[in-house]
């Protein structure tokens, strides 16, 4: 018969009869206890003990309460109150403390479930790095800074008096035709036609409404033409704006200033010349050319034949430029017998190809990263 049995029956059923026959009963039942105790290990076996013994209904103690101390004697009931008494101390105190231990012991292991290992390696999260068409508005802007320019950016929605009319072009001439392009689709009404700038120019004309002599400026920026895509051509481009103004600029001012531009962008070695050119809005207008950056203006190929990129001619054209036209200056309110100056603009795609040797201009707007990634 178990212990956990006896308690389910009367003292008298177990033949028990006197006071001294007690005390031992009571320490079978502690023993099975305390073997008990030491087997419930984790939160679901700590439940089933604990309802095992401190059960209202049928609980060991419960057993022994309505088995045990009721019907007893007067003289043994005093010696069963005082065992029962001990035994349920230690029972409560000692369920509770394999509780907390229990629980204690569930904090150990998710501690050590949770504990980050710093000696694992890290996350590595791949720095980008600038599209090479910024990385190059960046040279050209860190070598005119140098020299006393400032950078200034405009709207990419332009009207036609800033695209066009303010800069010499009126409505019926003929440089508008490479160049009308892309209206917008406005409400009948609307003040103004307006079109997605064809060039930096316009700011040449917002920056001197804003400002008095002296201006040095340039502005890099993005432009739109009506150009169907092949390996020179995009719809969309770069372009950098230049723009100098003051009392007493002269010619060799300015083509001393470009001429050192394209040594510090393309390297000491190269040479530039320039060569009449017409823009409405400079008087005389130029276009400038390097030395062939891939033959050193040799015009002949590594293997002897004829340099494929210059055409042999040793000079790649690059950008237009001239003297500010006084026509212009007339636009913006500066007098044009107190004031001189010049501009220039330039593809920076163009100049992006040139120096790195890119022979597509649509690689610039693919975003494929086996591109991107060889210009770190
Ligand atoms: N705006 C011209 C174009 O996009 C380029 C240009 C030529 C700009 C001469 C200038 C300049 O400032 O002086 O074709």
């Amino acid at each position: 018969m178990t212990v956990i049995n006896k308690p389910a029956q009367r003292l008298s059923d177990l033949g028990v009869s006197t006071a001294d026959q007690i005390p031992p009963l009571f320490a079978e039942v502690r023993a099975r206890f305390d073997a008990e105790s030491a087997s419930a290990h984790d939160e679901s076996s700590w439940k089933q003990f604990r309802d095992a013994w401190l059960g209202r209904k049928s609980g060991v103690l419960t057993l022994i309460t309505d088995n045990w101390l009721k019907p007893s004697s007067p003289e043994l009931k005093r010696v069963v109150g005082q065992e029962l008494n001990q035994l349920r101390a230690n029972v409560e105190s000692q369920i509770e403390s394999r509780r907390a231990a229990i629980e204690a012991g569930a904090d150990q292991a998710a501690l050590a479930r949770e504990r980050v290992d710093l000696s694992l390696p890290g996350v590595a999260r791949p720095i980008g790095s600038h599209h090479l068409i910024r990385q190059v508005f960046q040279q050209i802007e860190d070598i005119f800074v140098s020299i006393g320019f400032s950078v200034v950016e405009g709207p990419e929605i332009e009207t036609p008096y800033y695209n066009f009319e303010a800069l010499n072009i009126p409505e019926y001439h003929p440089v508008r035709d490479d160049m009308d392009t892309f209206y917008l689709d406005l409400p009948k009404g609307a003040a103004t036609p307006l079109l997605l700038r064809t060039h930096t120019s316009p700011m040449q004309i917002r920056t001197m409404e804003k400002r008095q002599p002296p201006v040095r400026v340039i502005v890099p920026g993005k432009v739109y033409r009506r150009d169907n895509p092949d390996a020179t051509h995009s719809f969309i481009f770069h372009q950098v704006e230049g723009l100098a103004v003051d009392t007493d600029i002269t010619f060799c001012d300015f083509t001393g200033t470009i001429e050192y531009f394209l040594k510090q962008f393309f390297g000491a070695g190269v040479k530039a010349r320039f060569r009449p050119s017409y823009f409405p809005f400079t008087e005389p207008s130029v276009e400038f050319d390097v030395t062939c950056v891939f033959c050193g203006g040799s015009g002949t190929s590594a293997g002897g034949g004829t340099c494929s990129k210059c055409k042999g001619a040793g000079w790649i054209e690059l950008f237009g430029a001239g003297m500010v036209d006084p026509a212009v200056y007339g636009f913006v309110k500066y007098d044009p017998k107190k004031v001189s100056g010049f501009a220039f603009g330039m593809g920076i795609d163009r100049l992006a190809m040139l120096k790195y040797g890119i022979d597509d201009i649509q690689v610039f707007f693919q975003n494929d990263v086996r591109f991107l990634r060889q210009f770190p």
